[in-house]
């Protein structure tokens, strides 16, 4: 299985995601703040990966303290630094306050208990990650008829998660079941998550893709060589308007326009109860220099005025069905998600 994350002799270590495909090279962090800057820089990234890498951070942390005394104040330091990393996806404060849980419960066995508690539960989470996948991969291959073509924007595969990925888990649960599948991969530009990180993904695999520009879909699809959209999410309303990379809300319209099934694939954790709708999810800005250049080499004027807003919200009415490790939600998505977390609490 594709190594996104792990931790190694009391280090956490990531595949550069900036780096590929071009080089298979691993950041090695040894403090907390070395992985927020990663999960900051994009070395990992992805909804569920920075939850996991969060939760590594937290036990990193706290196996960097060396007395029992005011452990408390020192949690909350290495919390909040994590907590700021990135906005959207809610899987890294899901993954937080599972920690902080963890700490709760057992702040007062001694630190050396303590590390070794949370040690385990970052690596529950790691784990959790990759059965949740299996089993979205599960339910979803089954929305797939044999030889589709399929469109997917960004990388929701294994390097965006613990192992074998949402939208691509999908897809590979497909692929393995023996029908003939066709990705289609949007660019994504500005990071190129879709060139970069999903062709990588599916070419290792032989798993057919074809590259494409992030305008060519609406064309694609007119032309009927699109049979279906899957994405992964970042955070998911309980109304069901679904916070992935930018660019998602366009292909949605797109392919309802066209009258093609648009599914989301994401684990229970990207689905925040707390929030009623997309409007209420924080949409992370980056840098204008993403956009300005590629690799380092500038496009475009340098000092051009830039926007960058890193995710957009796909309103539920153009989700045909959410993929999760519990099962397929169908519309009405209030009542299908409180059912599937039902499911969950069991
Ligand atoms: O900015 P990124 O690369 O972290 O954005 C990632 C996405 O938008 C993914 O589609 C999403 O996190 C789902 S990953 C299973």
């Amino acid at each position: 299985m594709l190594p996104t994350i792990a931790w190694k002799n009391d280090k956490v270590l990531m595949i550069d995601q900036r780096k590929l495909p071009g080089e298979e090279v691993f950041v090695e962090c040894s403090s907390y703040i070395c992985v927020a800057e990663a999960i900051e820089k994009m070395v990992i990234r992805g909804a569920p990966a920075i939850g996991v890498a969060a939760a590594f951070g937290v036990a990193l942390g706290v196996f960097g303290l060396k007395k029992d005394q005011g452990l408390e104040q020192e949690f909350d330091r290495i919390y909040q630094r994590l907590e700021k990393t990135r906005p959207t996806a809610v899987n890294l404060f899901w993954a937080l306050e599972r920690m902080k849980k963890v700490f709760l419960a057992n702040s007062a066995e001694g630190l050396s208990r303590l590390k070794q508690r949370l040690l385990d539960e970052a690596k529950n989470i790691e784990r959790e990650d990759v059965e949740a996948n299996k089993m979205i991969g599960y339910w979803g291959k089954d929305l797939f008829q044999d030889g589709e073509t399929v469109l997917t924007h960004c990388n929701a595969g294994a390097l965006a998660t613990a192992g074998y990925g949402t939208a691509l888990g999908v897809i590979r649960a497909v692929f393995e079941s023996g029908k003939k599948i066709t990705v289609y991969a949007d660019e994504t530009r500005p990071f190129l998550q879709g060139a970069r990180l999903t062709c990588w993904e599916l070419v290792r695999e032989n798993i057919p893709v074809v590259l494409i520009t992030d305008n060519m879909s609406g064309y694609l699809m007119k032309k009927g060589e699109i049979s279906a959209v899957i994405t992964g999410a970042d955070r998911i309303t309980r109304n069901g308007d679904a916070a992935n990379k930018i660019g998602t809300y366009s292909v949605a319209v797109l392919a309802r326009e066209h009258g093609i099934p648009f599914y989301i694939a994401a684990p229970m954790s990207t689905v925040d109860f707390e929030l009623q709708d997309g409007d209420q999810i924080p949409i992370e800005e980056r840098s204008p220099d993403e956009v300005r250049k590629i690799s380092g080499l500038c496009l475009t004027i340098e000092n051009v005025e830039v926007r960058n807003p890193a995710f957009d919200v796909t309103p539920a009415e153009y989700i045909s069905a959410i993929i999760t490790e519990k099962g397929v939600a169908r519309p009405p998505f209030k009542s299908s998600l409180a059912e599937l977390r039902m499911d969950l609490q069991d």
